[in-house]
């Protein structure tokens, strides 16, 4: 399979704060691959890394096998990397639709961009619904898959989002991240995933890494992080295969 991204011992630092240290990762073609870590594990940093919006310290990304130092977001955009920062970030005062044509600005296409802007609808009905509402009236899950289907009108090769179960109901969750996999199924797009939620993350992703205050400390297939013990009690909350075990985990990391 086609690599489409590769970072190789990237280090990031805000000031004393080593933020990652020596993360190197691969995406492949048609691949959904999460990224899973606490708060603080540096998740942020490392997204905003693989698509140029920060600068790496130290390492090297490339993105189709070419070095991205020096690339604007905007030009990755152009050539097939799409990102959905953490917090959604939708333009509020513009309309649903606005929002969607907005997310297709590196095409001309327009034929094209109106029939995708139709198949995001058919993926998202809530937002055909809405389609001429201010983005800035949308639900949180709304707002959520807005992101999601504006950055998808790039037709983008890779699409990476930061957290996308931030704030949502699980119902809402399962129901994005299904979504999310069937969007991979049909249209070959790649997807990293970066979340918290590692168990409705590892149930739609192939492969994942495990970022433990900036470096990865385990990497395997989705079915075997789920399987593994550190996982299962550190990022699972399963300790005695309860849910209370779950809770527990949930109020720990809210009060870190
Ligand atoms: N702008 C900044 N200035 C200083 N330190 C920062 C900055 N951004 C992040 N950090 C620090 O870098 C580390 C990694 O942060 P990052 O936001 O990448 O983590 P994260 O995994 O995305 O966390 P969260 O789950 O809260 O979104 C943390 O220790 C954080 O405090
Ligand atoms: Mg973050």
């Amino acid at each position: 399979m086609t690599v489409l991204i590769e970072a190789q011992n990237v280090e990031a630092r805000y000031g004393p704060v080593l933020a990652l240290r020596g993360v190197s990762l691969l995406l492949r073609e048609a691949e959904v691959v999460a990224v899973l870590g606490a708060n603080g594990a540096g998740k942020t940093t490392l997204l905003r890394i693989l698509c140029a919006a920060l600068d790496p310290d130290q390492g090297s990304v490339k993105f189709l096998g070419r070095d991205i130092a020096g690339s604007s977001p905007d030009r990755l955009v152009r050539q097939g990397l799409a990102h959905v920062p953490e917090g959604r970030e939708v333009f509020p005062l513009l309309s649903v639709r606005e929002n969607l044509i907005a997310g297709a600005f590196v095409r001309r296409d327009r034929a094209a961009i109106a029939a995708d802007v139709d198949r995001m609808y058919g993926y998202f009905p809530a937002l055909r619904e809405r389609r001429d509402r201010h983005a800035a009236v949308l639900s949180g899950g709304e707002q959520q898959m807005l992101a999601i289907a504006r950055a998808l009108m790039s037709r983008p090769r890779v699409l990476m989002l930061d957290e996308p179960s931030l704030g949502l109901a699980p119902a809402l969750v399962k129901e994005i991240f299904t979504l999310l996999r069937r969007i991979n199924r049909e249209s070959g797009v790649s997807i990293l995933l970066v979340e918290q939620n590692a168990h409705q993350a590892l149930s739609i992703a192939d492969r994942g890494y495990v970022l433990e205050l900036g470096r990865i400390v385990l990497d395997d297939w989705s079915e075997r992080l789920a399987a593994n013990d550190d996982v299962r009690e550190s990022y699972l909350g399963i300790r005695d295969k309860g849910l209370r075990g779950e809770r527990r985990w949930r109020r720990k990391k809210r009060w870190r």
